[in-house]
């Protein structure tokens, strides 16, 4: 490749390691010559003539949506779906009197996301792609692009594309609010200036994640990530990238959900990654925790500074409440990585996987 991995030993920890970068790099982009964050005006308004939106995408695209979706309801107050792409190319839903689609996709080419694009497109509705790559055939068959500026990334599993795909779509609600006069009460271009330092932050304490890894991961079949909320999407993501490198068999779940099932396979020693970001929910996750601690299971428990309790395994910087997964992401990531490492996987080209999939 013509990208270069520098001292890096692997693709993915230079793009883990990027992502501070990226985060500040998308808000200037994003920025006009007041500061203010700015994107199309022909975006804009689509976004507020719509009436419903349905974000389309695949893997980690796909967990990025379910994030976005928080951040497009709770600022611009606009009802969102997230799909599967593949499931909805066959099994589309009622949909609303006017629609926009949202194809989130880091490369642009994924074959399910563009079967759904081009029934839509048919059907004479408005798609909007969120992607990393200019002129891709997503970005050339949408209506609309909205660029992600991160870079090439290079390692087939999704790290700095990921958190770019959330702080665009945290842009484009925060757009999308202040053009329907909705205010926030927050100022996003700050909060994302202090997500990107404790991106850094987290960056800087890779030795912690790698002894976790090896630790908890090094000879696991199985791993659960548990949240709620925003969190539980996060775990999604987490879980992903884990199995994804590492081949270990893992799942996200929502944490009031695991008595309906998942906890059956809670046994000595079972590594569970928690997630305790919100405050709101911060006392039920808890409570999940010490329920698979009382059936011999292994706790990493991940939570935000002001959140935290003893015995916790990490404690991250505290940034907005809706911003958390950019970096609650990250420990997750770092995780992965040293878990792939350490059970001597390919990281940057696991088995089985393309890092664009151009097939149905
Ligand atoms: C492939 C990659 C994943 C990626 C997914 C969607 O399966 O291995 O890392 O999340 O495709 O890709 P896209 O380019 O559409 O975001």
């Amino acid at each position: 490749s013509d990208i270069e991995k520098g001292t890096y030993p692997h693709y993915m920890l230079k793009e883990i390691d990027e992502q501070p970068v990226v985060i500040r790099n998308i808000i200037q982009k994003y920025q006009d010559e007041n500061g203010a964050l700015t994107i199309d005006e022909n975006i804009v308004s689509a976004m507020k003539e719509a009436d419903r939106i349905y974000i389309i995408a695949a893997g980690t695209s796909n967990h990025a949506g379910l994030v976005g979706k928080q951040f497009i309801e709770k600022m611009a107050k606009v009802p969102v779906e997230v799909h599967i792409s593949s499931e909805f190319g066959y099994n589309i839903p009622l949909l609303s009197k006017k629609p926009l689609f949202i194809f989130i996709s880091q490369s642009g080419e994924t074959a399910d996301s563009r079967a759904v694009l081009v029934s839509v497109k048919e059907m004479g509705h408005k798609a909007l792609t969120i992607t990393n790559v200019p002129g891709s055939t997503l970005s050339r068959e949408a209506d609309h692009t909205l660029l992600l500026h991160a870079g090439p990334e290079i390692a087939v599993a999704s790290t700095k594309a990921y958190t770019a795909q959330i702080a665009v779509l945290a842009i484009l609600a925060e757009v999308t609010a202040k053009a329907k006069g909705l205010s926030l009460g927050f100022n996003l271009v700050q909060e994302l200036g202090i997500v990107a330092n404790a991106i850094e932050i987290l960056c800087d304490s890779k030795e912690a994640y790698e002894d976790i890894a090896r630790s908890f991961l090094a000879t696991t079949r199985n791993a659960f990530f548990i949240g709620r909320g925003i969190d539980y999407y996060v775990g999604l993501e987490g879980a992903l990238k884990l199995k994804e490198i590492s081949y270990i068999q893992a799942e996200g779940f929502a944490g009031g959900e695991l008595k309906h099932g998942t906890i059956a396979l809670i046994e000595d020693g079972t590594p569970i990654i928690a997630l305790a970001t919100q405050e709101s929910v911060n006392l039920s996750i808890r409570g999940n925790v010490k329920e698979v601690v009382a059936r011999g299971a292994n706790p990493c428990i991940i939570a935000m500074k002001g959140l935290e309790q003893e015995g916790d395994t990490f404690i991250i910087p505290e940034v907005h409440e809706l911003l958390t997964p950019l970096i609650s992401v990250i420990p997750l990531q770092l995780i992965s990585y040293y878990a792939a490492l350490h059970r001597d996987c390919d990281v940057d080209k696991p088995r089985n996987l393309a890092k664009s999939v151009t097939v149905e």
